[in-house]
């Protein structure tokens, strides 16, 4: 890819005094991480109305926490990549830098970033169906199948946004207003093609923010895209921040 695209990308970077970025499965390929849509994905592999539904839960939550403990199973053995780190890193160095991010496999959080909206939940949190109490779980493989609440004894469930259900409004509301007040939305690994996180990057053009989209594949936000970068984010990420050469 010629390197103008990286260095109109880093010059729109630098320009900015508000920075938003959303993230998608993508983002974690790299680190072995399956995408739901690509070749292996988990939606070609299994039913999403099977396992991420409330209804699939309440019919046989065993199944459920299977599958999800297995998934834990693969993130727990991985690390973040490079891609996680340079963002984790312009956190730090670029100013009103905010992270949005459909991914619920918690790498970004250990790779360093800590401002992070996760619009869909997060695989290492479980909540009570009873009480609604959220707490973190780390237990790899999990002791019990299905986990009980602690506290009351009643069964738990993981702490993800499943289809159907609505998120998090305060998370939402968050999202929106750093969409509609960024200068610049980095795009980063999604297909776009869940809603309401795909909306978001049309809510930033609408308002006047450039898009930089960077995704080995077209989507249908490339098309809104002031840059799109075809490749990996592991790989272009990188090669942006060596651009920037931001100061330590
Ligand atoms: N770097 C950047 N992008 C990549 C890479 C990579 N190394 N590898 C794959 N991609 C791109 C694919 O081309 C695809 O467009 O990442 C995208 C992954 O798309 P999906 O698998 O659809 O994942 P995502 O967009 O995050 O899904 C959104 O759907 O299933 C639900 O709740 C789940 O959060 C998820 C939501």
């Amino acid at each position: 890819m010629d390197s103008t695209r990286f260095q109109r990308a880093a010059e729109i970077l630098r320009a900015a005094q508000r920075i938003a970025v959303l993230t998608g499965a993508g983002i974690s390929a790299e680190s072995g991480v399956p995408t739901f849509r690509g070749e292996d994905g988990l939606w070609r592999q299994f039913r999403a109305e099977d396992l991420a539904t409330p209804e699939a839960f309440a019919r046989d939550p065993k199944t459920v926490w299977e599958w999800y403990d297995w998934r834990r199973g693969i993130i727990g053995k991985v690390n973040p990549n490079p891609g996680h780190m340079v963002l984790a890193q312009w956190e730090k160095k670029l100013s009103g830098f905010k992270l949005i991010t459909q991914n619920v496999d918690g790498l970004h959080a250990r790779a360093g970033s800590t401002k992070i909206l996760e619009l869909h939940g997060n695989i290492w949190k479980t909540r009570c169906t009873k009480e609604e109490t959220v707490a973190e779980n780390l237990e790899v493989p999990l002791k019990q199948i299905p986990p009980a609440c602690p506290a009351c004894g009643a069964l738990l469930r993981p702490h993800i946004v499943w289809f159907g259900e609505s998120l998090d409004p305060d998370i939402l509301r968050r999202a929106i207003g750093a969409s509609s007040l960024c200068d610049v939305m980095l795009v980063v690994g999604t297909s776009a093609f869940v809603q309401p996180a795909a909306s978001l990057p049309l809510r930033a053009s609408a308002a006047g923010a450039k898009i930089i989209e960077i995704n080995p594949d077209p989507t249908p936000l490339t098309h809104y895209a002031d840059v799109s970068l075809h490749g990996k984010a592991g790989e272009i990420l990188p090669r942006i921040d060596q651009i920037l050469s931001l100061p330590s």
